[in-house]
C-alpha cells in the first residue's frame, strides 16, 4: 500500500473498514492525522516508513475522534515519539477522564489504548501542516467528538466518519443520544456549504461528488427517523462485521453466545426488536451468508470485507 500525496507532502493512505484511512504529513515535524485500529498497527509502521518517515520522528498526531480504528495507534506513536496529540476539546475531555464508553471501546468490546491528549482544538480553529492550512469543523452526529478538516486553497475535506460516499457511519443512539441523528443532519448542513472539489473520507476511496454523498446521507437519516428499525438493521449488520473483522475468526456457535455477552448486542435488539435476540441474529447471518459478506469454514465464521 503506497500514500498518494493529495498536497505537496500530505499522503492519504487508504485502509479498509477496521482500519480508518489515514495521512501522513511528511517534513521535518511530521503529523500524522488517525492511526488505524490496534490490531492493524504493523501496516500502519510499514506505510508510513514507506513514505519514508519514522514513527520516532512524529511531532503531533490529530485524531478526527476517538474511536477505535482512528486512535489505535495514538498510544504506540506517542510511546515512541513523545507526540503532542490533539482532539476535539469533546474528545479530550474524554481521553482526559478515561471515558472508555463514550469512546465506544467498551460498548462494542473494542481493543484500544488510552494516550495523553496534549492538545484541544475548537471549531473554527486552523491547523497547519507546513504548507497547508486546515480549518477544524466540529460535526457531531456519528461521534460526539467528530471533526472534519478543511483546505480551503485546495478545496479539498478529510471528512472523516462525518461523509462516506455511498454509505453512512454507523449511528449509536444509546451512547450518543436520541437526538444524534439531528446532530448529524446538522453537521452534513454545515459541510454542505463548503466549497469541496474532492474528499477524503475516514473509510472507502476519495470522491468529488459531495452534493450527492450529502444528498445520500440526508435521505439516510430522513429514512432512520421515519423507520427506526433501519437504524437498529443496519447497526446490527454493521457491528457484527466488524466483530468478525477484529476476531478475524470465531466459532460459528460461539458468536450469538459472544454477541449476548456485550453491552451493545442485547440492548440494540431490545431498543428497536423487542429482544428478539435469535432471530435478529439469524437473519444477520443468514443474509451475509447468502450475500458472501461472511463464510463460514470449518465450522469459523469470518468475513469477505476489506479490514
Ligand atoms: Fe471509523
Amino acid at each position: 500500500m503506497t500514500g498518494n500525496e493529495i498536497l505537496q507532502d500530505l499522503f492519504f493512505i487508504e485502509r479498509g473498514f477496521l482500519n480508518g484511512n489515514h495521512f501522513v504529513y511528511r517534513s521535518d515535524a511530521p503529523v500524522l492525522i488517525d492511526t488505524g485500529y490496534i490490531s492493524g498497527f504493523e501496516e500502519t509502521r510499514d506505510t508510513i516508513n514507506r513514505l519514508g518517515v519514522n514513527l520516532s520522528d512524529i511531532a503531533l498526531i490529530i485524531s478526527t475522534h476517538t474511536h477505535c480504528d482512528h486512535i489505535g495507534g495514538n498510544n504506540r506513536i506517542q510511546r515512541e515519539s513523545g507526540c503532542d496529540i490533539a482532539l476535539h476539546r469533546v474528545g479530550r475531555y474524554f481521553i482526559d477522564t478515561r471515558d472508555d464508553w463514550s469512546t465506544w471501546w467498551r460498548y462494542y468490546n473494542q481493543e484500544a489504548e488510552f494516550f495523553t491528549c496534549t492538545r484541544s482544538l475548537e471549531d473554527g480553529e486552523m491547523v497547519t501542516l507546513g504548507p497547508h492550512e486546515f480549518e477544524v469543523i466540529y460535526t457531531p452526529g456519528h461521534a460526539a467528538d467528530g471533526i472534519v478538516l478543511y483546505n480551503r486553497h485546495e478545496r479539498v475535506l478529510i471528512s472523516s466518519d462525518t461523509l462516506w460516499q455511498t454509505d453512512m457511519a454507523v449511528m449509536t443512539l444509546r451512547v450518543e443520544g436520541s437526538r444524534a441523528l439531528f446532530d448529524m443532519q446538522a453537521s452534513l448542513e454545515k459541510i454542505e456549504k463548503l466549497d469541496v472539489q474532492m474528499v477524503y473520507p475516514g473509510h472507502g476511496k476519495p470522491f468529488a461528488d459531495m452534493p450527492q454523498a450529502i444528498a445520500r446521507s440526508k435521505q439516510r437519516i430522513q429514512n432512520f427517523l421515519k423507520h427506526p428499525d433501519a437504524i437498529g438493521d443496519d447497526l446490527l449488520k454493521k457491528i457484527i462485521v466488524y466483530t468478525l473483522m477484529m476476531k478475524k475468526v470465531l466459532p460459528a456457535d460461539a458468536l450469538f453466545d459472544y454477541l449476548m455477552a456485550t453491552h451493545w448486542y442485547k440492548e440494540t435488539v431490545d431498543l428497536y426488536f423487542n429482544g428478539r435476540y435469535e432471530a435478529k441474529y439469524d437473519d444477520v447471518i443468514n443474509s451475509f451468508l447468502g450475500r458472501g459478506i461472511i463464510k463460514e469454514e470449518k465450522g469459523y465464521l469470518s468475513t469477505t470485507v476489506k479490514p
